[in-house]
C-alpha cells in the first residue's frame, strides 16, 4: 500500500525558534513518506538552520524573501505567493514563534511566510514553541484561541526548555506532527473536545498455571490506533489494554490488565466518566476452571482442561446516555454473527473485521472493516491503515 503522503503537496514554514532544528527531521519524514515539500523559512529562522539544510532534504530550492530575486520551483515571480498558496494540499508551520503567531492571527503579511498563510487555501497546521512564560504570556494565549480557529493546533509539551527553565513550551515532537498532518489532511479535526473515551485493547490471558495461559492473536494494534486518534481529535482517553507490544500514543492514560476480569473491573471503574466505550479487545470467552498452583508436569498426563465462560463486560454495565461499540471478528457467516452480536449485546454501532481479508485483522497496520449501526446503517471501508480506520470509526460514532 503506498504511503499516505505520497505525492501529497506540502509547504513546511519554519519561524526562529530553537526547536527549528527538530523541523530538519520534519521535513526528512515527509519527503521518505513520499510528499512533495517546499519550505518557508522567516528571516529570523536563518539564525538557527540552513536553507541549504532545507533545500537538501526536500530537494527543491527554500524561500526566505517575499521579494526572490530568481525563479524558485519554476514558479512566477509575479505572484509565487498565492501560486504556492494554491498548491499546497497542507501547510505545517512547525516551529510557530510567539511573534508569527501573533502576526498570522492578526493578518500581517510582511514576510514569506506570513503572505503565504494570509493567502492559504489548504488547512493548517501549526507546532508553536516557545519559553514557557512567552508561551503562558496572556497574549500569546489569547492569539492561540484566535489560531485554534483558523488551525489544527499540535499543543507544545511540557519538559526541560532550551532556556534552563522546564515547563509547557516545547515543540511536539515531529512524528506526532506528523500524524497530526495526515489525520488533517484526511479531513478530520479536533471534533471530539470535551468527550471522555473509553477504549479496550488487546487480548486477555487466562492462566492455566503460573508460566501456560490461554490466549488469542489480538496485537492490540486497532485499539491502540482508535485511542491515539481520539486524542489527536482532542477526547480525553483512557485506554485499558490486554498484554501487548504496542505502546500508547502520549497523553493517554493507560490502564495494563491481563485477564477478562482484571479488564471487566478495569472498565467498571472508568465508564462512569465516559460518554463513549470502545471494546476493540479481543476478551476470552472461557477461562480455566482453577488455575494450577505449580506448573502442571508432562507425567501429570493431563487430557483436558475444565474451562468456564468468562464475565461478560458489557453484560451488567449501566449504559446511561453513553455510546457503546463493540467489535466483531468472525470465521463465518460474519455479517449475521455480527448483527446479532450488536442486538445481542446492546450496541449502538459494531466493527466487522474479517479474518478472510487480506493483510486485515489481527497483527497487521492495515484493516478492512464494515461499520453497522443499530439503526440498520451499514458502510463498507476499503483496506486502509489502522489509523485511517479508526478515525472513520470515530466518526461514525459521532454521527450516532
Ligand atoms: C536563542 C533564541 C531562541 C529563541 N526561541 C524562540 C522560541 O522557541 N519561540 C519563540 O516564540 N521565540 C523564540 N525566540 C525569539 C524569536 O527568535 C524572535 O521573537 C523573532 O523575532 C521571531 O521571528 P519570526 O517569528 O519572524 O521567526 C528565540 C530567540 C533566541 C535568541
Amino acid at each position: 500500500m503506498d504511503s499516505f503522503f505520497s505525492g501529497k503537496k506540502i509547504i513546511l514554514g519554519v519561524t526562529g525558534g530553537i526547536a527549528a532544528y527538530k523541523s530538519c527531521l520534519l521535513a526528512r519524514l515527509l519527503v521518505k513518506l513520499g510528499a512533495e515539500v517546499r519550505v518557508i523559512m522567516t528571516p529570523s529562522a536563518l539564525e538557527f538552520v540552513t536553507p541549504l539544510t532545507f533545500s537538501t532534504l526536500t530537494g527543491n530550492e527554500v524561500i526566505v524573501n517575499i521579494f526572490p530575486e530568481t525563479q524558485k520551483n519554476g514558479v512566477s515571480l509575479k505572484t509565487w505567493h498565492i501560486e504556492y498558496a494554491l498548491w499546497a494540499d497542507l501547510m505545517i508551520i512547525a516551529p510557530l514563534t510567539v511573534n508569527s503567531l501573533a502576526k498570522i492571527v492578526h493578518g500581517f503579511a510582511d514576510n514569506a511566510l506570513t503572505t503565504v498563510v494570509a493567502a492559504l487555501r489548504c488547512p493548517l497546521v501549526a507546532a508553536p514553541a516557545a519559553d514557557v512564560d512567552m508561551y503562558n504570556n496572556k497574549v500569546t494565549q489569547e492569539n492561540l484561541k484566535i489560531l485554534k480557529a483558523m488551525a489544527y493546533i499540535v499543543e507544545p509539551e511540557e519538559g526541560f526548555l532550551a532556556s534552563g527553565l522546564s515547563g509547557l513550551g516545547r515543540m511536539a515532537e515531529p512524528e506526532k506532527i506528523l500524524e497530526a498532518s495526515e489525520l488533517v489532511l484526511a479531513g478530520f479535526s479536533k471534533d471530539l473536545e470535551g468527550k471522555n473515551i473509553l477504549v479496550t485493547a488487546g487480548p486477555t490471558y487466562e492462566d492455566i498455571d503460573p508460566v501456560r495461559f490461554i490466549g488469542n492473536r489480538s496485537s492490540g494494534k486497532m485499539g491502540f490506533q482508535i485511542a491515539k486518534a481520539a486524542s489527536l481529535r482532542g477526547a480525553r482517553v483512557t485506554l485499558v489494554s490486554g498484554p501487548t507490544a504496542e505502546t500508547a500514543y502520549p497523553g493517554i492514560k493507560q490502564l495494563k490488565v491481563r485477564s477478562a476480569a482484571e479488564m471487566k473491573k478495569a472498565v467498571d471503574k472508568n465508564l462512569s466518566e465516559s460518554d463513549i466505550l470502545v471494546m476493540a479487545a479481543a476478551v476470552a470467552d472461557y477461562r480455566p476452571e482453577s488455575v494450577a498452583a505449580k506448573k502442571i508436569k508432562k507425567e501429570e498426563n493431563i487430557k483436558s482442561i475444565e474451562l468456564t465462560k468468562t464475565e461478560d463486560i458489557l453484560g451488567s454495565i449501566e449504559k446511561g446516555d453513553k455510546k457503546i461499540v463493540g467489535f466483531a471478528l468472525e470465521t463465518d457467516n460474519e455479517f449475521g454473527n455480527a448483527k446479532d452480536k450488536l442486538t445481542r449485546k446492546k450496541l449502538d454501532m459494531i466493527v466487522l473485521n474479517s479474518l478472510k481479508d487480506k493483510s486485515a485483522g489481527f497483527e497487521f497496520d492495515t484493516n478492512k472493516v464494515t461499520i453497522i449501526t443499530k439503526e440498520g446503517k451499514i458502510k463498507e471501508y476499503p483496506l486502509m491503515s489502522k489509523f485511517l480506520t479508526a478515525n472513520y470509526i470515530l466518526s461514525e460514532i459521532s454521527e450516532l
